[in-house]
């Protein structure tokens, strides 16, 4: 049994990545900590509250940074929606009190010193809380099973600048600051999450399919998948979304699933066109380093595994399935003519 914490900015994905975590038999969540990212901490908060409520989980939740150490909060209301949940929580009027409110940083230590080894850290969103741990007991942070982080883009483009993915974006310096201090980071990047994508019309089937199951969650899965559908239209042209946080939850608890690679990363932090920018040297001979990034994986039983348990439908090898696979927009120009 694989024991986990989960750093978020729930967030579409996240809240998706969150739900899959909570039925798989191989992990158990043993904290939720919740960063500012795609919507600010408070609102993260709240919805990872309404999730503990629905999928009566134990985990206790503590919340964390409000922002990045060293520079202001840039958050991503128009991907998530503003409450981070496509508007679902706000036209509810679904709010808790934001009990633990703080101590983030200080629960992943406690987490750290109390499983070591059987436990992995999955950080949905920026290192902010991750960094703040570190600084606070860095043997206990190093000391852990794993770190799994999604984010970073490594041969490709990016989702936010043109070099550079969301999470790492936000906080480059955070990010840089564990690397910096010795700490291993299994980096989960957008070169290999965006090679897999939910269309919308299979979106709307599994919907339907899990409506039966699970009336509480499926009107906050329509709504938040409606609105994410709907800015991946407008902005990549592409009528569909991605699952990068599901997709790192599953290289945490199915690593038998991923290719991953040695590397060593270095985080740009200062860079006018670059900052938060991720740089890894894969030359012949580079020191294998302080890293390891996913390079490619099984996505069909990923997908297979994840409409399961979250839809109670699945959809594996089939040609749904395999209308789920694209080639992702690379860096190399000749392939992207116009
Ligand atoms: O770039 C994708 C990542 O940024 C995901 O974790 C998404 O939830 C946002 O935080
Ligand atoms: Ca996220």
């Amino acid at each position: 049994m694989r024991r986990v914490v989960i750093d978020t900015d729930a967030g579409v994905d996240d809240s998706i990545a969150i739900v899959y975590a909570s039925r798989l038999p191989d992990a158990t969540i043993e904290l939720i900590t919740t960063v500012s990212g795609n919507v600010p901490v408070s609102e993260v908060t709240q919805n990872v509250l309404y999730l503990k409520k629905i999928l009566r989980l134990d985990a206790p939740v503590f919340s964390g940074a409000e922002a990045p150490r060293s520079r202001k909060l840039i958050t991503a209301p128009e991907v998530h929606g503003k409450d981070g949940v496509g508007g679902y929580r706000k036209s509810k009027g679904i709010s808790f009190p934001a009990w633990r409110t703080g101590g983030a940083a200080a629960a992943i230590v406690m987490a750290a010193r109390k499983f070591g080894k059987k436990l992995t850290i999955i950080s949905l969103g920026p290192m902010t809380n991750i960094a703040k741990a570190v600084s606070l007991d860095p043997a206990a942070v190093k000391g852990v099973g794993g770190i799994i982080q999604m984010g970073g883009a490594f041969s490709g483009y990016g989702n936010t600048t043109v070099f550079t993915e969301f999470n790492i974006f936000v906080d480059p310096e955070a990010a840089s600051y564990v690397l910096k201090n010795g700490v291993k980071v299994t980096f989960v990047p957008l070169d290999l999450t965006e090679t897999l994508f939910l269309p919308r019309n299979i979106v709307a089937s599994l919907l339907v399919k899990a409506g039966v199951n699970w009336p509480e969650l499926v009107p906050l899965l329509r709504k938040a998948l409606n609105h994410y559908i709907d800015y991946h239209r407008h902005a990549d042209k592409l009528d569909g979304c991605f699952m990068h946080d599901p997709i790192t939850v599953a290289a945490a608890v199915h690593p038998e699933w991923f290719r991953f690679t040695g590397s060593s990363v270095s985080i740009e932090t200062k860079g006018k066109h670059t900052a938060g920018m991720t740089v890894a040297d894969f030359r012949k001979g580079a020191v294998l380093g302080n890293s390891r990034i996913a390079v490619s994986f099984d996505a069909l039983t990923f997908l297979g595994d994840l409409t399961g348990k979250v839809f109670g439908a699945r959809i594996g090898r089939s040609a749904a399935g395999q209308s789920c696979l694209r080639r992702r927009f690379t860096a190399d120009f000749r392939n992207n003519l116009r």
